[in-house]
């Protein structure tokens, strides 16, 4: 019996890919990556035909100092008129900051969760959301869309499960009390799971159906991809995916990559989805990671090749099929 038929094909159904190794990936990292080499890595997955790109984060330098090239990179990449450029903003000092280097949307980042908001941003929710609608006000002002990312939408590492009716309230805070144009549901330290994630996203979906919904999973637990299927069956389109699969929260326990871009786009091309990426180059920028960031990524499709990229038969076959044909059935 096949009870999802439309889930496992696509149809050419549009899914937006949106990149967030160069913002979540590289926020991590020991290394810093040299300036010129993360617009490099920008312009290439502009190219690649992600659909958004959260270039960078404009917070303290001190808390990130891996960023601390924020303004440059996004002032000196290339701009492609079909790729919107997002770059993380904590507060209004960052907003200043990113609509001053010209970002196409800030994403203002809080926690569905208490204990991590205070342990991430030293606020409390209330809190946040106060300093957030400062930043929404002056973003308003200049005609820069806002998205708000929820961190530890589906759980937190310290908390535990976060009410749904908690979740939605915070959406509500912001769709309906400040215009924001976009939410992100993000699954911080990979505790979503596919029933809850369905559930959550048809909650939102149809609470505002005309709201940029994005999904943002972390491959923590090894439930990425079908975490991204379930909610693609609850009419997500919209899905966050990292280069490589870097990434984490450095203040989430326990936390790692992203879900991968390109494991991500390889598995719904696949399926009939139309993510309008160039798997290739993708594939190309990511095999670059390694030598930038200077260790192994988790990246599957980097260590095993596309489904059919195929391998050359082994240096004796002839003989193994001679021997084999001359054998008695
Ligand atoms: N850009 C640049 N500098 C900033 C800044 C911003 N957006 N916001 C704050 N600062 C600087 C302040 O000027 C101050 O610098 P000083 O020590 O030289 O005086 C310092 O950062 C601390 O500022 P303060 O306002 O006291 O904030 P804080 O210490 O409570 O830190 C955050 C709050 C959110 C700004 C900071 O913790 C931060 O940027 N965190 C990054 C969080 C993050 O990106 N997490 C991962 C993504 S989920
Ligand atoms: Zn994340």
């Amino acid at each position: 019996m096949n009870r999802n038929d439309t889930l496992w094909n696509g149809a050419g159904r549009r899914i937006h890919m949106q990149e967030v190794g160069t913002r979540d990936g590289l926020q991590v990292e020991e290394a810093f990556v040299p300036t010129e080499d993360k617009i490099a890595l920008v312009n290439t997955l502009s190219r690649a035909g992600m659909a958004k790109i959260e270039v960078t984060a404009f917070v303290s330098p001190k808390a990130i100092p891996a960023l601390r090239d924020a303004e440059i990179v996004l002032r000196e990449i290339e701009r492609r008129p079909d790729v919107v450029y997002s770059a993380l903003v904590p507060n209004v000092r960052g907003a200043e900051r990113a609509i001053d280097a010209n970002a196409d949307e800030l994403n203002l980042v809080m926690s569905a969760s208490e204990t991590h908001n205070l342990a991430n941003l030293r606020m409390t929710r209330q809190q946040s959301f106060a300093a957030l609608s400062e930043v929404n006000a002056l973003a308003r002002q200049v005609k820069v869309p806002v998205n708000v990312s929820l961190s530890c939408s589906f759980g937190c590492p310290m908390e535990g499960d976060v009410p749904v009716a908690t979740v939605l309230d915070w959406c509500a805070r912001f769709i309906e009390g400040l215009s924001a144009r976009g939410v992100t549901l993000c699954d911080t330290t990979g505790m979503a799971y596919p029933g809850q994630v369905a559930a959550l996203t048809a909650a939102f979906r149809d609470r505002w159906p005309g709201t940029e919904l994005t999904l943002h999973f972390h491959n923590t637990r090894g439930m990425g991809l079908a975490n991204v299927l379930a909610a693609i069956d609850a009419g997500a389109d919209r899905f966050d995916a990292s280069l490589g699969g870097i990434g984490g929260c450095p203040y989430a326990p326990g936390a790692t990559g992203n879900v991968c871009s390109e494991e991500i786009v390889h598995a719904l091309e696949l399926m009939g989805y139309r993510t309008g990426v160039d798997l290739a180059l993708l594939v190309e920028a990511s095999r670059r990671l390694p030598a930038l960031i200077g260790h192994d990524i988790p990246s599957q499709i980097v260590k095993a090749g596309r489904r059919l990229d195929l391998h050359p038969v082994p240096a004796d076959f002839a003989a193994i099929r001679e021997r084999a044909l001359a054998r008695a059935i």
